[in-house]
């Protein structure tokens, strides 16, 4: 049985007030019995959530790391770095990195690999553009950007990765996929791994992303390859967010 994850990508959003306000309220109020709840904060609030959360289930981690474990390479973090400060995640992959940063399926399958080795597990970001989705190809792009990150780390280590499915065109717009969208997505996914490894394709968790909210997500975390979500916009509410993960 596929424990449900729900995660919080605050993106670049939050100041220091918001970020304490938030993380109150999620101590508060989230449900971490029937959940996983993993927080992804800018970098410079994971000081905090080290300390606030110390004493909580909810889990954290960082948006975005480099590969490599130290170096010049000005502005980016290293694995090791959030690893210290407490993450036990790291996105990857996140279609806004994809498209705004110019990152390529190889440079994330390096980060994943990366990540694997440095302990902290990747959450891989997967999905297609509105245009893919109208020209029908929606499984061919997301099973290419999973064979990706297969070719690099191999297909046993996936099961130590977290996949996310977000649809780019049901990101921060209001347009969720229907559950039997998602579903249909997410069972190809699985469908496509398990040719490789059935052990692998039963063990590994695929989150749904894509302006979830509370009214969604029981519908969502209903179908029976939809492991729980990855959600941006609704988690910088707090009620919201707790609704979605009541919904687990
Ligand atoms: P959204 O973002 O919930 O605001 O659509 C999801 C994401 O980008 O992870």
């Amino acid at each position: 049985m596929r424990r449900t994850i729900v995660a919080a990508n605050w993106k670049m959003n939050g100041d220091k007030a918001e970020v304490a306000e938030l993380l109150n309220g999620f101590k508060a109020q989230l449900d971490t019995n029937k959940a996983d709840v993993v927080v992804f904060a800018p970098a410079v609030f994971l000081p905090k959530l080290e300390t606030e959360l110390a004493d909580s289930a909810i889990q954290f981690g960082g948006q975005n790391a480099w590969t490599e474990p130290k170096g010049a390479f000005t502005g980016e973090l290293s694995l090791g770095m959030l690893k210290e400060f407490g993450c036990t995640y790291v996105l990857v992959g996140h279609s806004e990195r994809r498209t705004i940063f110019g990152e390529s399926d190889e440079l994330v399958a390096a980060k994943t690999k990366a990540a694997l080795d440095a302990g902290v597990t990747p959450m891989l970001c997967i999905g297609e553009t509105l245009e893919e989705r109208e020209e029908g190809v929606t499984e061919k792009v997301v099973t290419e950007q999973v064979q990706a990150v297969i070719d690099v780390i191999g297909v046993e280590a996936l099961a130590d990765t977290v996949i996310a499915y977000e649809p780019v065109w049901a990101i921060g717009t209001g347009k969720t996929a229907t559950a039997e969208q998602a579903q249909e997505v997410h069972a190809a996914i699985r469908a496509f791994i398990a040719k490789q490894s059935a052990e692998v394709a039963e063990k590994v968790q695929i989150l749904y992303g894509g302006s979830v909210k509370a009214a969604s997500a029981a519908e969502l975390f209903a179908k029976p390859d939809v492991d729980g979500g990855l959600v941006g916009g609704a988690s910088l509410l707090v009620e919201e967010f707790a609704g979605i993960v009541a919904a687990a």
